[in-house]
């Protein structure tokens, strides 16, 4: 087994970095964009087949939602056109793929938590092209593995929840969409999850929906996440989504219903309140 992670510079490659060394130490690559540019179709086909590799966990992506709806061009080869291009290297060697997508693939409109198998209809560009990945990839690699997260959070890079810690520590009043309701994944657990179907001895392919357990609005997050941090001194207001404009469309629901992956390959997802408990203890630790 020889695995590739792209992206590893990003929250969850630097997640999968830590849980592969740990578990199974000396069988990955790690790559991001300075190593090997996934826009480079030959290259990655090279690196693929001199590497000798049976297993890619795709972790690159443009993630910038809002920047996006400007920046369309890079968006689109990132999302759309370096999925195409691991494909195309892993039919060549016949690696296998595990590919990362977004609940933004759904519109929001939905009164209970997203199926895979529910109606798609993106509302960004971000989430449009995340989409046309996911169907690109089916079409060249169907045994690959799609994993659709949300509200992805680690100690690396920027994140919701280090952006509230730090304005928490700035300000003495924050407005928080209250509006919005979805579910926080720990990019740790998520990585934890990957490691599990990599080594599991049954590979089924298809599309598979995770984040932590439970649901909040960002606001209900805001709140948790500096009670944890131990902030007192920055009172916190829920505002309605009309009251912070922004570039991207956001779906207003977003949760994502996880019962495929858990029955598949057996998993156990923690709470999202206890995953963010341990985040900022990390944080704090690393500060
Ligand atoms: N973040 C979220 O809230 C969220 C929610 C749902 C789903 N997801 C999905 O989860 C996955 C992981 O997200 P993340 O937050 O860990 O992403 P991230 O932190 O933005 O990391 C993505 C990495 O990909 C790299 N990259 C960009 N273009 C590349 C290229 N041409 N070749 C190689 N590498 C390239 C980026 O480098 P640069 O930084 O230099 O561009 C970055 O290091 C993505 O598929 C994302 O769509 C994320």
């Amino acid at each position: 087994m020889k695995i590739l992670v792209t992206g590893a510079n990003g929250q969850l490659g630097n997640e999968m970095k830590n849980v592969l060394e740990k578990e199974c130490p000396g069988i990955t690559l790690y790559t991001d964009i300075q190593e090997l540019d996934l826009l480079d179709a030959q290259a990655v086909e090279l690196f693929v087949l001199k590497n000798e590799i049976t297993h890619i966990v795709n972790c690159a992506a443009y993630t910038a939602v809002d920047r996006a709806e400007e920046d369309k061009a890079l968006c689109a080869a990132v999302n759309i056109d370096a999925v195409k291009n691991l494909a195309n290297a892993a039919d060549a060697v016949g690696a296998k793929i595990i590919h990362i997508s977004t609940d933004y693939v759904f519109d929001g409109t939905a009164h209970r938590p997203y199926k895979e198998s529910d109606k798609v209809n993106p509302m960004s560009q971000y989430g449009t092209t995340k989409r046309t990945g996911e169907t690109a990839l089916i079409a060249l690699a169907p045994e690959s593995i799609i994993i659709r997260t949300s509200w992805l959070y680690s100690p690396y890079g920027n994140n919701f929840v280090k952006t509230m810690i730090r304005l928490g520590k700035e300000r003495s009043q924050l407005k928080v969409v209250c509006d919005q309701v979805g579910t926080p994944t720990y990019a740790k657990d998520l990585a934890k999850a990957i490691y599990v179907i990599l080594m599991s001895h049954q590979w089924v392919e298809g599309i598979y929906h995770f984040s932590n357990e439970g649901a909040c609005s960002w606001y209900d997050f805001t709140k948790s996440i500096h009670r944890i941090a131990g902030i007192k001194t920055c009172e916190v207001l829920p505002i309605p989504t009309e009251d912070y404009p922004t570039a991207a469309t956001r779906p207003a629901y977003s949760i994502l219903n996880k019962s495929k992956i858990k029955a598949t390959y057996g998993l156990e997802i923690p709470y999202w309140e206890e995953s963010l408990q341990e985040c900022i203890n990390r944080l704090e630790i690393t500060e």
